[in-house]
């Protein structure tokens, strides 16, 4: 936790004493509320304006998103909603997307500047395992999931997916496991297995689960433990 202005003079050119009078002047915000107390402790994702433009420190930023439904994980898009939308401008510089979700698959969605971070998540070669909540147009038969725990053969694809890990929490719902992130690959999987999917969100990516406070659309940045925990 930083003080205010300990943060403004990080974030910004102003030196201390200048980011104390920015401060007493109202031109500091903390989560859209005019802060006058220079020594204020920020809460680790407060957003932080100064005259109205977002600070952020110098270095990486790695955040969690709450992805809903319709918005697209690219950076771009002409078309559609994209995840970058839900950020404030400044935070979004320079962001990508470690590990992509399809448009109408929710929950946990990891964005950084950190380009080694995020490779250690989406690259094939380091096991990182992605937990999906699946609901189901059918029951899933325990044939099905035995295929689907050994690793199943997708359409189009001769390379039969990785062990998956399946937990049964409903007659239609299933939690889904697995340490692989290829195009569409749990829809593709439980195609594969005779089922469809009618409802996909991502739960956790690794050690980092969504935080339950989120609400769909809302983010948070990491804490220092959950980005160690991608090693
Ligand atoms: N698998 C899919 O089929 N879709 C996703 O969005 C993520 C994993």
């Amino acid at each position: 936790m930083a003080r205010l202005d300990q943060f403004i003079a990080a974030s910004t050119p102003l030196s201390r004493k200048d980011a104390k009078r920015a401060i007493s002047a109202g031109r500091v915000q903390v989560d859209g509320v005019p802060c006058t107390g220079a020594n204020i402790k920020l809460p680790v994702d407060a957003v932080v304006t100064l005259d109205g433009q977002t600070c952020t420190l110098p270095g990486e930023r790695y955040l969690m998103l709450n992805k809903p439904a319709g918005v697209v994980s690219a950076t771009r898009d002409s078309e559609h909603p994209i995840a970058l939308d839900l950020l404030p401008e400044a935070l979004s510089v320079n962001l990508h997307i470690a590990g992509r979700l399809d448009a109408d698959t929710t929950g946990l969605l990891l964005l950084t500047t950190d380009g080694q971070w995020s490779h250690r998540i989406t690259s094939p070669r380091v096991d990182c395992p992605k937990t999906y909540r699946v609901t189901l147009s059918d029951e899933l038969s325990e044939s099905a999931v035995q295929q689907l725990q050994q690793g199943v053969s997708l359409r189009n694809d001769p390379q039969p997916t990785r062990p998956a890990r399946v937990r049964v929490l409903e007659q239609r719902l299933i939690e889904l496991t697995i340490s692989e992130g290829r195009y569409h690959q749990v829809k593709r999987m439980l195609a594969a297995v005779g089922n469809h999917v009618s409802a996909l969100h991502r739960v956790s990516i690794g050690a980092i689960t969504l935080d339950p406070a989120l609400e769909p659309g809302q983010y948070r940045v990491l804490t220092p433990k959950e980005i160690d925990s991608v090693g």
